[in-house]
């Protein structure tokens, strides 16, 4: 069965298409559709976006799609970016741009007060509406100096609980066994697989 993942993000879907390696469930991209329909998040909730994206690509082009909605709650700052993550420091901002008001932001608290996590909602939405979903979470620790040229987003910045690399200096491979994203999709296959 194919699906079309919902992400404009060439390596969300590196990750993803890592996690459903081997599986009977095809995964196809936007950037292999040709098209690239607008997607919005307007919810308030990972998991409300989440299932708003699934649906809008769902409905474009009516076969069943696969979303996630992902971000990072900081304890100091009472949960945010939280589901402003992408657009934290503007509504077109880069990556380099969020992670500076990020850095910003918590430059004086000390290391201890800095502990964060990385939340993703996984969802499936088939074209009769049947809708399937899993949550998924890193705990973790922002860091005020960049480590690491991997993955995207706040990677160079974040070091999970029980490590010492930031999640930019792991492998994808690595990155996914422990990720917030790996958790989720994992389970969502498990679901989707024992019910095709
Ligand atoms: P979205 O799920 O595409 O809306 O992602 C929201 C934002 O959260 C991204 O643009 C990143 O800034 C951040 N984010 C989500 N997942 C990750 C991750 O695995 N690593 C680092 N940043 C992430």
């Amino acid at each position: 069965m194919r699906f079309v993942l919902a992400t404009n993000n060439v390596e969300k879907v590196a990750e993803i298409r890592d996690i459903f390696s081997g599986s009977i469930l095809e995964l196809i991209s936007l950037d292999e559709l040709g098209t690239q329909p607008k997607m919005e998040e307007t919810k308030e909730t990972f998991l409300e976006n989440a299932y708003q994206k699934a649906t809008a690509i769902m409905e474009y082009f009516n076969m069943p799609a696969m979303a996630d909605d992902s971000g990072l709650e900081v304890d100091a700052l009472d949960g945010s970016p939280g589901v402003l993550s992408k657009r934290y420091s503007g509504i077109n901002a880069s990556d380099r741009e969020n992670n500076q008001k990020l850095i910003g932001e918590l430059s004086d608290i000390s290391k201890e007060n800095r502990s964060a996590r990385f939340k993703t909602a996984a969802v499936c939405v088939f074209v009769d509406g049947k809708r399937v979903e899993a949550e998924g979470v890193l705990d973790g620790k922002i860091i005020l100096d960049e480590r690491g040229d991997s993955g995207f987003g706040y990677d160079p910045f974040f070091v999970p609980n029980g490590h010492d690399l930031t999640l930019a200096q792991m492998s994808l491979v690595m990155k996914n066994s422990i990720s917030h994203r790996g958790k989720a999709f994992r389970a969502l296959r498990k679901v989707l697989e024992r019910e095709i």
